[in-house]
């Protein structure tokens, strides 16, 4: 559930974008709309045709910039379905920018600060993450993971405020040139040709000149869009810029970017364990990606590890007791019959899946 105030309404007070507060059911007891339900025009209208009453929405939450500020937290339940629904707006969005080459700016921003700026504060987000079941939905899921990513490492970082938000809209948009991709370059099952990957590549110039034909886009959003893809080292594209040269947002989105990719399910590849894509930040922090960014990521990135249950490649089920050293010492678990094996000593045995986060 989530923690918010509730309110009972009467289906014909009911507006899109409401938040459902419990479970509803129909006379005959099947479930109808799930707690943390967006509700839309269509299902405002499904609710008058079933002949429901009144429906229990949560009250809006003023966000002030508070430290007391109470965070949302959501079962993985009211998680899922409040994702879905915020996936299906971007994918919605993009499908309108791909068509009429003109970016809703303005109605994204919303959708980031209402829709997204909860899921950076929710506890338990990164696992929450973690266990999302992709879809053929790719696309519109990892905009909102980076955007969720982003804002997570920008706290860590200690942004806050407006700032804050600028850097959650930036991940949302960072791939906003994808739209222009063909779609069977962007959802192709396997390697892509020499070719294909310059086309790929060229959704970074190709999302900066979109939003640059919309007055008033903040210039670090801009930004963000074009250089997500440069490299500390200059290995980056389009521009080989290096280092400091290339906008903190596009390092932070840089390092959201990479861990959301590896620990996603592709068709053609297998999604990576966390535990594994700390090693492979680790690796990359001192040449490609921003040291600072990777080394605040790695730091606190390793306490949503512990609790989870993973497979080990002995084939046992284990549970993460210590997510092992900082930056990227091997975890301490606990398998099922009650052995404790220390992973980071006895290197024989390694973390083959995740189970549950
Ligand atoms: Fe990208």
């Amino acid at each position: 559930m989530l923690n918010r105030q509730v309110e009972k309404y009467s289906v014909s007070e009911l507006q899109a974008g409401m938040i459902v507060a419990e479970l509803m059911t129909s006379e005959d007891g099947k479930a109808i709309l799930g707690a943390g339900t967006v509700l839309t025009d269509n299902r405002i209208r499904l609710l008058q045709q079933w002949g429901v009453d009144r429906v229990s929405v949560l009250l809006p939450q003023s966000r002030p910039e508070t430290a007391q500020e109470t965070p949302w937290s959501f079962d993985r339940e009211a998680f899922n379905a409040y994702y879905k629904d915020t996936v299906d707006l971007v994918k919605t969005a993009f499908k309108s920018i791909s068509l009429f080459r003109e970016v809703p700016v303005a109605r994204m921003q919303e959708l980031a600060n209402e829709k997204i700026d909860p899921l950076v504060d929710a506890p338990g987000v990164m696992n929450h993450l973690l266990m999302i079941r992709h879809t053929d939905d790719y696309t519109f899921e990892h905009s909102v993971n980076v955007a969720v990513l982003s804002g997570v490492i920008g706290k860590w970082m200690g942004l806050k405020g407006q700032n804050l938000r600028d850097l959650i809209f930036a991940g949302l948009m960072h791939d906003i040139g994808k739209s222009q991709v063909p779609p069977e370059i962007l959802n192709k099952p396997g390697k892509l040709s020499a070719e294909e990957m310059d086309i790929m590549k060229r959704h970074t110039i190709q999302g900066y000149y979109l939003l640059k034909e919309v007055p008033r886009t903040p210039l670090v959003i801009m930004w963000s869009v074009l250089q997500h893809h440069e490299r500390m080292d200059g290995s980056g594209y389009p521009l080989h810029l290096r280092g400091s040269n290339i906008h903190e947002f596009a390092r932070i989105i840089s390092v959201a970017d990479v861990y959301d990719a590896m620990t996603s399910d592709r068709v053609y590849r297998r999604r990576t364990t966390p535990y594994h894509v700390v090693e492979a930040l680790f690796r990359q922090m001192f040449n490609v990606l921003d040291p600072v960014v990777c080394s605040k990521f790695l730091y606190h990135v390793k306490d949503f590890m512990t609790g989870n249950i993973v497979m080990l490649s002995d084939g046992r089920q284990a549970e993460i007791v210590h997510p092992g050293a900082f930056p990227a010492g091997l975890p301490l678990v606990k398998t099922t019959d009650g052995q404790f094996i220390n992973l980071e000593q006895k290197r024989d045995i390694t973390i083959y899946g995740l189970i549950s986060a």
